[in-house]
């Protein structure tokens, strides 16, 4: 049975309190992405990224795009005929807003009950950093890595990886490897390390209504002239039918057949809808009738508000007739749904059901593919061994209702199996107030990448 190897616990152990600033330097960078004010602090976590890699022992160079920078660092030192192994992670973040529910700021991470509170602490910059700090380790204790590594660092996954996709184009000679690893998810509980087979993709729209060329009145107006917010609450309200499915015409025929074996994995996975409720603060569960939850999350697709904004919402009362409304609208897409039919599906559903008396306009913001693994071969099995050996227990196959766009572009580009492993956990509010990572899921995190090296190391492509 494979252990965590002794001189690398070691090492980590020993390096522990050292390590753990470092982490939270890594998360004071407030590089959220979506923000052009923190242009220069995204820029700076680049910088920071690439210096972390090269006092780790690789090489690393920071590359700019028409967006954020693309950080690469390289160890190529491995016996010839090992194999290249890529690892994937984004340095950006989500913005921290609303800051008044922060239990605690932000970008300056604090522990509480074993738990890491920071924007950014499990999405991405903790994971991603565990995968330096192993790399670290294997060449601080033996001056040498098992294969070949190519670290591909990312600061624009929070915004849709517009400008990744086109670079790993440019660069697939030198980005070329054998296999891809990622840590960007999360266990399906505590203590249960678990391997993603799949992924939902995305389309991201906006949709405007225009009526009136100003606000007005809503008495000398209202009645006589089409309400604009009205007209978008009848838009959305055609995106669903009654039992949960979506009404767009067209929507679900891409969508492919799950395989069995993993809807038999699914059903064996521990899970509670009643606990996942409570979890999430809802009063109650909804969506597609005749699907389960997990069903629901991992291979169903979903047409979602994000966002909603139209006339008067301050305080008080205001008899106004809006101008506009507006919609910030997602789609979750499953394997075999393409972003861009969706968005013709789309444009063409809402240009179809606008009321007259109003503008309605879609614009497709960004989108993503989904994908889902192969889940056989070395790869996988040196996952499970490395995953067992850390944890103390055997790995879980599980899905994912998230998107990591580029995913399906590794395939795709590089034509290497990709290895989804995280060590978020299920509450870990990303994206949301008091994101926070467990230190224990980040200090055995960091020991099962460390092994996975060894394991991977054992294979040849
Ligand atoms: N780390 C997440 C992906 C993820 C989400 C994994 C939920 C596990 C659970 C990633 O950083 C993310 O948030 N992706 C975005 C992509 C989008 C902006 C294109 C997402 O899923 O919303
Ligand atoms: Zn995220």
């Amino acid at each position: 049975m494979t252990v965590v190897p002794a001189d690398l616990d070691a090492y980590l152990g020993a390096h522990d309190a050292r390590i753990t600033q470092e982490l939270f330097d890594f998360l004071r960078i407030p590089s959220v992405s979506a923000r052009s004010e923190h242009d220069v602090d995204t820029a700076h976590a680049a910088e920071w990224t690439a210096a972390s890699l090269r006092a780790a022992g690789l090489e690393a160079t920071v590359h700019q795009t028409a967006g954020h920078p693309v950080v690469v660092g390289e160890w190529r030192g491995a016996p010839a005929g090992a194999q290249t192994v890529l690892v994937y992670g984004h340095y950006d973040v989500q913005p921290a807003e609303p800051l008044e529910l922060w239990t605690s700021p932000a970008f300056e991470p604090t522990v509480r009950d074993g738990r890491l509170y920071a924007r950014g602490s499990v999405d991405d910059k903790g994971q991603l950093f565990l995968h330096i700090k192993a790399l670290e380790a294997h060449l601080a204790v033996r001056g040498k890595l098992p294969c070949n590594v190519i670290v591909l660092a990312e600061g624009e996954e929070e915004v849709g990886s517009a400008h990744l996709a086109p670079f790993i184009e440019a660069n697939a000679q030198r980005l070329a490897c054998d296999a891809v690893v990622i840590s960007d998810s999360a266990m399906f509980a505590p203590g249960l390390p678990s391997i993603l087979s799949s992924l939902r993709g995305l389309a991201y729209f906006e949709i405007n209504v225009q009526g009136p060329a100003q606000d007005l009145h809503s008495g000398s107006y209202g009645g006589a002239i089409v309400n604009p917010a009205m007209a978008l609450a009848r838009i959305l309200s055609t995106f669903h039918d009654a039992s949960g499915k979506i009404a767009i015409p067209g929507f679900y025929d891409a969508v492919a057949e799950w395989p069995a074996h993993v809807r038999t994995q699914m059903k064996s996975l521990p899970f509670d809808d009643e606990h996942f409720r409570a979890e999430a603060g809802s009063p109650a569960l909804g969506g597609e009738s005749g699907y389960t939850v997990l069903e629901r999350l991992w291979t169903r697709p979903t047409c979602e508000v994000n966002g909603l904004l139209s006339g008067y919402t301050g305080e008080g009362a205001k008899t106004v007739l809006p101008a506009r409304a507006m919609a910030k609208v997602s789609c979750r897409l499953v394997p075999d749904q393409d972003p861009a039919e969706i968005e013709r599906l789309m444009k063409a559903h809402v240009a179809n059901v606008a009321p007259a008396g109003v503008t309605a306009t879609v614009t497709h913001l960004h989108g993503g593919r989904p994908w889902r693994a192969e889940l056989n071969g070395p790869l996988f099995d040196a996952a499970r061994r490395a995953l067992a050996a850390a944890f103390g227990t055997e790995p879980v196959i599980t899905g994912e209702g998230g998107s990591i766009p580029v995913v399906g572009d590794f395939a795709r580009i590089l034509h290497a199996p990709v290895l989804l492993v995280g060590f978020g956990l299920p509450g870990e509010n990303a994206h949301a107030p008091d994101e926070w990572m467990s230190m224990e899921n980040f200090t055995t995190g960091m020991r099962a990448i460390a092994t996975l090296w060894d394991e991977l190391g054992v294979q040849t492509p």
